[in-house]
């Protein structure tokens, strides 16, 4: 199939301009001025619309096993709710049990991925530590297409990474060329305030945010950003949500360490008051970890990503029903973390971001896609529309306006934490690896259609951004 498309302004990260765009089978064939259209091509005439690279988003839990229970969207419900939206790649994590092989959990969530309809990749989270998880870390890089692995530094007595599972996955995702990430929160201190909440009778979800301070994710990523500068690896923390952990961020990569950091959407836009409202259901609909925060660390992350100290935006999508929410009734702390947001990230960042002049469209196409593909080896196969790359691509009007809820939402859950909100800025058309997935309100899409997409090792590059870091490093003094 060949579709030609006439008339959009098209946005790149690096510049805009007038052009058509031709899409042969699953990639772009051509960008320019009055292409030719092969015999049999669609003619998609976007006079008025924006064409930008599909949005990737690289924190996703579809499936997730989490917390006694499962979520709510699949790979499927989840990745066509994220076409709707404009975003066409996601990467999900894959988080293997303490003890379990991380190639059988890798080949699990491969399983369950088939299904999707938008292309998707694997970080996988390193939960524990031995020679079968450093050997087999090898073989997912090398063999698998994986170049990122998660730690979690909090969920104490489940999935935490302590210090020494940090420090030896770290060297292992050097010698490899891979990533570190981290989810920054302090686990044994949110384990600690979590008890004494409850010792004090605050068993609801207004104590969420509560054994979870700015300071307890401060901590983590200042410790995460040591450990990484000691090991010279560079290093991606996940969901930044509080202006102490940004400035750590911009402090490390003032001093020359590779840091990188990741928003949510639902941090930039929803603050904390949503804990304190007494409907259950709607304050637990919430919960999720990092909390949301107060407006002034809000500001602070939209002021991180205007200074390009926070680099990509995410969802963390992870959607529960109210009766999963419902096990944290008599006690906050066994709530399913998660929250959704995969259909609208693209929606209310450009209404939040553009529209109020905080972001050029430019730069808007850079933290919602160029520069997640470039950190984690994706580009310039996506992040780009220019010939070669994959036909994702989101016509994009500006000027259209749409109210997000959840009685129009493909995600599953039945709760939007952008409930009620209208947005200007509206996916019209989603084409993705080719398809044209999403048309005017309408999916059609098929299960299987997304494509898992490898992401290879950064090699020699890696190596010698660590080389340079070393040689920078303090130098012990000879006696
Ligand atoms: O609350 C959250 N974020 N749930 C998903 C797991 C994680 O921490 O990313
Ligand atoms: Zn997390
Ligand atoms: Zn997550």
């Amino acid at each position: 199939m060949s579709y030609l498309i006439r008339g959009a302004q098209v946005v790149n990260a690096d510049c805009s301009q007038d052009a058509e765009i031709l899409i042969v089978g699953d990639k772009i064939a051509a960008v320019g001025a009055k292409l030719d259209a092969p015999a049999g091509c669609e003619v998609i005439e976007a006079a008025g619309l924006l064409a930008m690279p599909g949005g990737i988003d690289p924190h996703t839990h579809m499936q997730l096993p989490f917390m006694g229970t499962v979520t709510a969207d699949d790979f499927f419900s989840g990745t066509a709710a994220g076409l709707s939206g404009g975003t066409t790649s996601i990467i999900d994590f894959v988080i293997p049990n303490p003890q379990q092989s991380l190639l059988e959990a890798f080949h699990t969530w491969r399983g369950w991925a088939e299904k999707s309809v938008a292309d998707y990749g694997f970080h996988v989270a390193i939960t524990w530590w031995s020679e079968q998880v450093r050997a087999e870390m090898a073989e997912l890089v090398t063999q698998h297409g994986v170049n990122s692995f998660k730690h979690f530094m909090a969920y104490k007595n489940a999935i935490m990474a302590d210090d020494e599972v940090l420090v030896q996955s770290f060297t292992r995702a050097l010698e490899l060329g891979a990533l570190p990430t981290v989810h920054a929160e302090n686990g044994e201190l949110v384990f600690s305030l979590q008890q004494a909440l409850l010792k004090q009778g605050i068993t609801g979800p207004e104590a969420h945010p509560l054994s979870r301070p700015p300071i307890v994710e401060a901590e983590a990523a200042n410790r995460a950003i040591a450990i990484a500068n000691v090991l010279n690896t560079p290093l991606y923390i996940v969901h930044v949500s509080c202006k102490e952990a940004l400035e750590a961020i911009a402090r490390a990569r003032g001093n020359g360490q590779r840091v990188f950091g990741e928003v949510l959407a639902g941090h930039l836009i929803v603050d904390d008051s949503v804990y304190r409202n007494p409907d259950f259901d709607f304050a637990a609909g919430h919960v999720m970890s990092p909390p949301f925060r107060s407006k002034e660390h809000q500001s602070a992350l939209w002021q991180g990503l205007q200074a390009g100290h926070l680099h990509t935006t995410a969802t963390d999508h992870c959607t529960f029903c109210a009766e999963q929410k419902a096990a944290g009734k008599l006690d906050f702390s066994k709530i399913p973390n998660g929250c959704g947001g995969i259909e609208d990230r693209m929606a209310v960042i450009w209404d939040a971001g553009v529209n109020t002049g905080r972001l050029t469209p430019n730069e808007f196409v850079r933290i919602t896609s160029s520069n997640c593909a470039q950190i984690f080896n994706l580009y310039p196969r996506k992040g780009v529309i220019a010939p070669g790359a994959d036909a994702d691509i989101v016509l994009w009007d500006a000027q259209a306006t749409r109210t997000i809820s959840t009685k129009t939402q493909f995600a599953k859950g039945g709760f939007n934490v952008f409930e009620g909100r209208t947005v200007r800025g509206v996916a019209q058309h989603t084409f993705a690896g080719g398809r044209h997935a999403f048309k005017l309100g309408q999916l059609q899409v098929e299960a299987g259609q997304g494509r898992y997409t490898t992401r290879p090792a950064f090699g020699a590059q890696h190596q010698a951004l660590a080389r340079h870091a070393a040689l920078h490093a303090p130098q012990a003094v000879p006696r």
